[in-house]
């Protein structure tokens, strides 16, 4: 987007907020609907892009997409209704768009208009595009900071959408920098909605969502910690009742709260001939034996071997590669809710690359909370590329044993390197963001970390950048 382009946006959002702010502020005494959770887009397409938003209204809920932040060319409009059965929240699903073009929306209902949000759509799939970037984040915990990394990517103009791989929002309560809603473990569906709605007000995440499509998958914690389809381990069926009626509850609230296309969140979106990103869900199908399902595996196998784009970029909530821990104390010597629970799902994958002789997938990774750049290997060689965001706030390493970064870390980094000769890049302390840039030649991720989580307000800085080479599953630091 250009700069004037983006003047206007934010002058337009602006105005907007502020018309909303205007007519809330007679309307709390009269119940006028207020746009108190922000816009946000999702899973754009070449020709359209999914639409939320949350009011409470028995109104008509009107939407108009435009080419301009200040609505003089609408190019869309329509109208919908929303009610308590969702909880107020409101999908719209806008075809008829060009690709690879910025367009804005808002919503209007009773004479009360939503902030402005910009969104962007995917290029046509026989498009040559010369490049595509994308933020990537995971693991935001609302007791243990502030979102300045979901701040910083709303700032940037240059993305074309932000991924997110799960744990976006956690279900515990427990004391921390801020109060989480409600004040107690999340089990039921007015629960989760609960938690949903307070990050979703959340200023740097409603910035995010008005400046990005986000594409998203979940992972443990928007149900339970380690959960599956079969259960979790802080869920005790005894006094908590059925595991499937709270995971039922976390998933419906999930598919109410998230700009996502409702039924399915294993899904694979195209960019051009340049890359298709395939989203993963790991904890819908998980049982003890498998990570993925059968159907699920088996569609992964044949999507990442089609040949269709250049670059196989996959959403993938927990780490793919085998990870050996070194002797720490409580902690396990493999992780086995990472793909190291799971080795014959991970082997039919990777030998499916394998066997196709493709090395272009690269995972991107979410859960651990620290930040990695691994070359996945498959017997004596390796076959597919791994990069690893850290957490946007989510407790890690240093905080977890109670030490400054950056002090006993160092050593367990270097532990972790001697027994995974494939960890090329560990860093255990930093919260964050990431911008991965893809060409037709690399693929490149970038760690910008957060230099205080609990200041709203801290600097962002590009700490690391690691790139792989097309077809060749080998990172290397990019100086
Ligand atoms: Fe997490």
């Amino acid at each position: 987007m250009s700069g004037v382009g983006r003047r206007t946006f934010l002058k337009a959002t602006a105005a907007a907020g502020a018309a909303t702010t205007a007519v809330s502020g007679t309307a709390h005494a009269s119940s006028a609907p207020v746009f108190e959770h922000g816009v946000a887009s999702g899973d754009p397409l070449p020709d359209g892009v999914l639409l939320w938003t949350r009011v409470v209204t028995t109104a008509p809920v009107r939407w108009e997409v435009a080419r301009d932040a200040t609505f003089t060319r609408v190019v869309a409009r329509g109208r919908t209704t929303t009610g308590a059965h969702r909880d107020h929240t409101v999908k719209v699903e806008v075809s008829g768009l060009r690709p690879a073009t910025h367009y804005y929306y808002r919503f209007t209902t009773a004479d009360v208009v939503s902030p402005v949000g910009r969104t962007k759509t995917a290029p046509r799939p026989s498009d040559d595009c010369g490049s595509l970037r994308f933020g990537v984040v995971s693991c935001s915990n609302w007791i243990a900071g502030h979102f300045a990394a979901y701040g910083y990517l709303a700032s940037r103009d240059d993305l074309d959408a932000v991924i997110h791989l799960g744990d976006y929002v956690y279900e515990y309560f427990e004391p921390g920098v801020r109060v989480t809603e409600p004040q107690r473990e999340c089990e039921t569906v007015d629960d989760y909605r609960t938690r949903h709605a307070q990050y979703k007000t959340d200023p740097h995440l409603r910035a995010l969502h008005a400046a990005h499509p986000v594409i998203a998958t979940w992972d443990d914690h928007e149900s339970a910690e380690n959960s599956s389809a079969i259960g979790s381990p802080v869920h005790d069926p005894a006094t908590e009742g059925p595991w499937a009626i709270r995971l039922a509850a976390a998933t419906q609230a999930y598919f109410e709260w998230m700009p996502v296309r409702e039924g399915k969140l294993t899904r694979r979106l195209q960019f051009g001939r340049l890359a298709d990103l395939t989203m993963l869900d790991l904890r819908s199908y998980r049982t003890d034996t498998t990570i993925l399902g059968t159907a699920q595996r088996n569609w992964l196998a044949s999507s990442l071997t089609d040949g269709c784009v250049r670059w196989k970029l996959v959403g993938n909530s927990v780490m793919l590669a085998p990870l050996k821990i070194p002797p720490l104390p409580g902690l396990p010597p493999t992780n086995t809710d990472q793909w190291d629970g799971f080795p014959a799902d991970r082997d039919h994958v990777l030998r499916a690359l394998d066997r196709a002789g493709m090395k272009n997938a690269v995972f991107l990774t979410g859960d651990i909370h620290s930040s990695w750049a691994i070359d996945v290997p498959f017997g004596e060689t390796t076959v597919a590329t791994e990069f690893v965001s850290t957490s946007v706030t989510s407790d890690n390493f240093d905080e977890r044993i109670g030490v400054p970064p950056r002090t006993a870390s160092l050593q367990i980094e270097a532990q972790f390197r001697a027994l995974n000769p494939h960890v090329k890049f560990v860093e255990l302390d930093s919260h964050g963001a990431q911008v991965l840039t893809v060409t037709p030649e690399q693929v490149q991720m970038d760690w910008h970390y957060v230099a205080d989580k609990r200041d709203p307000n801290t600097a962002t800085t590009k700490a690391h950048s690691w790139r792989t080479q097309h077809n060749m599953a080998q990172v290397e630091q990019v100086l």
